[in-house]
């Protein structure tokens, strides 16, 4: 997936590529898989950034569902800070266990060489310069890891998944509704009226009553009206809440949740942010390793990481 982005350079992480956009109407087309038909449970975990222990925690609480009928989906951004060879292939070793879409992390990966879209995460103006250039530099190191055959997988991963748990469909994005790095499903976005009856505009286009998302690494859960929702998880391997040093993953399930963060009802589904206790030390240890004081990450991320969000 080599592609001339037309992106200035210094526009790297700022901009949404071409690449990684699509309408409603193409996630209503598209077919449910059949490993995502007649779900009683649905497990979406977005974020998970190369958290190794995350991925234990994670697909221990998954094991634990007893729905008879289950399945888990990574919904992108579960490449990020393993950027050594083994770290990086004990990740995608798991992942290929189990189903997942493309994020912005594995579509820049993806391509033969990191282009002008940088990381591709499309950040607003609100989030800092010092911010963009730590991301546009991290990408550049992790995808200098990446063997050529995992390249071509990523690159054959879907932006977007159809599912069906309880008979209602689920649509599964990285970002929003119209695009892979979209920002239409962030806390703040949905605070306002006009996004969410833009989101509720946007399952009724999709055939579907849920978006489960990612992307901005905020968790939020908005109620659209008339049985329709958004549910985007933050982080699974980043802490979501200062001083809660635990990540958050999404579930969607016939069956009332146990040791839910948030759970809302409405039939016949549950939908809940799973807390993911991964080992914060080990986890720490790990990171720091291969990103000690003055990297690019540490300098991104070792507060989230050790203390939370701001807010
Ligand atoms: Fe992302």
């Amino acid at each position: 997936m080599d592609q001339r982005l037309n992106t200035p350079q210094d526009q790297a992480g700022r901009t949404c590529p071409m690449d990684y956009r699509y309408r409603p109407q193409d996630i209503a087309a598209a077919p449910t898989l059949p490993a995502l038909q007649g779900l009683d449970a649905l497990w979406v975990v977005g974020g998970l950034y190369g958290n190794r222990e995350a991925l234990d925690a994670v697909l221990a609480a998954y094991r634990d569902d007893p729905s008879p009928r289950k399945a888990l989906v990574f919904n992108g951004d579960f490449h990020w800070f393993d950027a050594e060879p083994d770290w990086f292939a004990d990740i995608q070793a798991e992942v290929d266990r189990h189903l997942a879409t493309r994020g912005n992390v594995e579509t820049e990966l993806a391509r033969e060489a990191i282009g002008a879209a940088g990381c591709g995460c499309a950040y607003p103006d609100d989030v800092g310069d010092d911010t963009v250039a730590y991301s546009n530099r991290i990408i550049e190191r992790l995808h200098a890891v990446v063997p050529a055959d995992v390249r071509r997988r990523l690159a054959a991963l879907p932006r977007f998944l159809r599912a069906e748990v309880g008979g209602v469909g689920v649509a599964i994005v990285h970002g929003d509704a119209h695009s892979l790095a979209g920002w239409g499903f962030s806390r703040d976005a949905l605070q306002h009226e006009a996004a969410r009856q833009d989101a509720g505009l946007a399952c009724d286009a999709a055939a579907v009553r849920i978006f489960a998302s990612s992307h901005t690494c905020m968790p939020v859960v908005s109620d659209l009206g008339a049985g329709r929702w958004v549910i985007n998880n933050g982080a699974a391997g980043l802490p979501n809440a200062t001083g809660a040093l635990h990540g958050l993953c999404t579930r969607i399930a016939t069956t009332a949740p146990t040791g839910a963060s948030q759970c809302h009802h409405d039939a016949p589904l549950h939908l809940s942010l799973q807390p993911v206790h991964y080992a914060v030390t080990q986890w720490w240890q790990r990171f720091e390793r291969s990103w000690p004081p003055g990297s690019d990450a540490f300098n991104s991320y070792a507060g989230r990481i050790r203390c939370g969000p701001d807010s």
